[in-house]
């Protein structure tokens, strides 16, 4: 297995909640921004944070989007993944998955309890 280098330095309640959070804006910022926001979660609010973290997922409601500690947990990886079980598309929909070494980030971040 190649060893993958794991960082969490772009998540943080800051870099979250700005205008154009890394990672987030450029990629699901077309469908996940605004009122209109797909399954209401804005990706590019300045309270992205506070709707990702500890929330009641819409597809799963008994998944919470980011659980903290528990990445295998949390709804935002497992549609990031396409796991088994998830309400609705894998995402980004319509786009090419995530790198999975982005996603390793998000999970390092969610594993050490989402720090702010
Ligand atoms: C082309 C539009 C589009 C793009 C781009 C997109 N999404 Fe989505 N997203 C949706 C739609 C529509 C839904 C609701 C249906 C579903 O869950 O498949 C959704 C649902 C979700 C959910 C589930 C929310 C819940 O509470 O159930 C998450 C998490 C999510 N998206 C994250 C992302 C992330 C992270 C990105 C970027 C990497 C992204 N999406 C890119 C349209 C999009």
């Amino acid at each position: 297995m190649p060893l993958v280098v794991r960082t969490r330095e772009k998540y943080s309640r800051r870099v979250l909640n700005s205008s154009k959070p890394p990672v987030f804006e450029p990629v699901c910022g077309s469908c996940h921004s605004g009122p209109n926001a797909s399954a209401g979660l804005d990706l590019n609010s300045t309270e992205t944070y506070d709707q990702l973290v500890g929330e009641d997922s819409v597809g799963n409601p008994d998944v919470e989007l980011v659980k903290k500690h528990d990445s295998d947990g949390s709804y935002l990886i497992q549609k990031l993944e396409g796991a088994a079980g998830i309400a609705g598309s894998q995402m980004p929909l319509g786009k090419a998955p995530l790198p999975q070494t982005v996603i390793n980030n998000i999970r390092l971040w969610i594993d050490e309890g989402a720090p702010e």
